[in-house]
């Protein structure tokens, strides 16, 4: 067990990667370069670790868009192995998704582009390379992409990045004595640390300048799941979660993330003050012994809040946002099941090769989802953003009313969920759904499913690049290279 409250000093202020808009060119697509690459980076003064990044040694910048826009982003593959980059959470062409099947080799640059087309929202980008999302992302491959509303100034959210909008890229990291990172201590979900890093800064303080601030909390982590909350149980508003803003904010003490999710909250503070965002024993559905073992009794300082003794006025939030529209579970065209079980979905591993599910294009789906094990598994769809149905035929608690693309599967329940798969067939290119533990979807917890016109005549095999063969493996983390 891990306990590390009250012990973390805050004394590092934390790090807001940059923010990229990127640039329009003269055809009007917002253009943005990312280039992967190793570095050093110091987590501690004088002590420089082996990480990789984005146009830096650790993470990558915040992209933002405004929906409506066409964007293209050009990656440069920096590394000396090969690598992929996703954009979780968008909704785009299969070919532009950077999963499995869009490799890029070292040296090369790979430059997908299509048009934002789903609700604003926070999203982020992180390597998918089958077998090695785990360490890449380990190494510091990720980062946020914002999706922007056309008025930012709607429902008095806070919105000015870096000083009332904060981006919190939580991950937990294990170091060895000479500060490299190591993956050695693991549960049955994956690799744990002992180290809270958010945004690539360890014992971090956010000065806060604004009476409500907007945190957008993305679990960045490989395996560990947070139940966050503050020192004094104060409440705040969870006003969003991983596609979009929630019908009205959520009052509450606490949200529970798993690796993958996302949630905006926003909190308020007085003149002075200085909470400290938490995380203590999340909830894993797990038997007790078992939880303890994948970080179900950690308590974890994460970040402290300091209030200035004056404090600029904010925007009252809005009691209602926008209404979201349901899908109506009498339009699904299909209903398919999804069992988890050992590292496998429906007894199948993930085969480069086999397409697993095909959908019509145009049409509304039920996916029914369950975790038959008692250990931890997750599910994530990739190219949709879904509506949760119902958890164990109940009715979705609120911070699994509004729009999801990931979400904890705890043992034995059923998930129900439904999704619209709107646009973009392509019979030859497929999309991924996985268990978002990165050691589980690595050790082939994933299926395929492509989105095609008319599935009768769909490929339910696909042509693959035989690049298998000339990848060298990685060869752990830290030193050595
Ligand atoms: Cu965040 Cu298929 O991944
Ligand atoms: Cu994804
Ligand atoms: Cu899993």
């Amino acid at each position: 067990m891990v306990d590390t409250v009250g012990q973390v000093e805050f004394e590092n202020a934390l790090a807001i990667p940059p923010l990229d808009r990127g640039t329009v060119g003269p055809d009007g697509v917002r253009e943005f370069r990312l280039r992967a690459a190793e570095g050093v980076t110091e987590f501690t003064p004088g002590v420089g670790t082996t990480t990789w990044g984005f146009n830096g040694s650790y993470l990558g910048p915040t992209l933002a868009a405004t929906v409506g826009e066409p964007v293209r982003i050009h990656v440069e593959n920096g590394l000396f192995v090969p690598t992929t980059v996703h954009w979780h959470g968008m909704h785009l062409p299969a070919e532009m998704d950077g999963g499995p099947h869009q490799v890029i080799e070292p040296g090369v640059t790979w430059s997908p582009s299509w048009t934002i087309d789903q609700e604003p929202t926070t999203l982020w980008y992180h390597p998918h390379l089958h077998g090695e999302t785990e360490s890449h992302v380990e190494m510091g491959l990720a980062g946020l992409f914002l999706l922007e509303p056309e008025d930012p100034d709607r429902f008095g959210l806070p919105h000015r990045y870096g000083v009332d909008d904060i981006p919190v890229i939580v991950q937990d990291r294990q170091f060895t004595s000479s500060g490299q990172f190591t993956t050695s201590t693991r549960g049955f979900v994956g690799a744990l640390g002992d180290t809270v890093l958010v945004n690539g800064t360890a014992a971090p303080y956010l000065e806060v300048t604004t009476e409500l601030v907007k945190l957008r909390l993305l679990n960045g982590s490989t395996a560990r799941t947070y139940r966050f909350e503050f020192d004094d149980e104060r409440s705040f508003d969870l006003v969003g979660t991983d596609g979009g803003l929630l019908e009205a904010p959520h009052r509450t003490d606490h949200v529970q993330l798993s690796p993958g999710e996302r949630a905006e909250i926003v909190v308020r503070v007085r003149p002075g003050e200085q909470p400290v965002l938490r995380s203590i024993s999340p909830d894993l559905g797990m038997p007790g012994p078992i939880a303890a073992m994948n970080g179900g009794s950690d308590r974890l300082d994460i970040m402290q809040l300091r209030a200035a003794p004056v404090l600029e006025a904010s925007a009252p939030l809005a009691e209602r946002f926008a209404e979201i529209s349901r899908m109506n579970p009498s339009d699904a065209a299909n209903e398919r099941h999804f069992e988890m079980d050992g590292l496998q979905i429906n007894g199948q591993s993930m085969q480069m090769h086999t397409v697993n599910e095909i959908v019509e294009v145009d049409t509304v789906e039920i996916w029914k989802v369950r975790n038959r094990m008692q250990f931890a598994h997750s599910f994530h769809i990739h190219d949709v953003q879904f509506q949760v149905l119902s958890v164990d035929g109940k009715a979705p608690p609120p911070e699994l009313a509004g729009w999801k693309d990931t979400i904890y599967t705890r043992p034995g329940v059923i998930y129900e969920l439904i999704m619209r798969f709107e646009d973009y067939a392509d019979p030859d290119t497929p999309y991924m759904y996985h268990c978002h533990f990165l050691a589980h979807e690595d050790a082939g917890m994933m299926g395929q499913f492509t989105v095609v016109e008319d599935a009768s005549t769909a490929p339910k095999v696909i042509d693959i690049p035989s690049r298998d063969d000339d990848t060298a493996p990685f060869t752990g983390h830290g030193g050595g290279h």
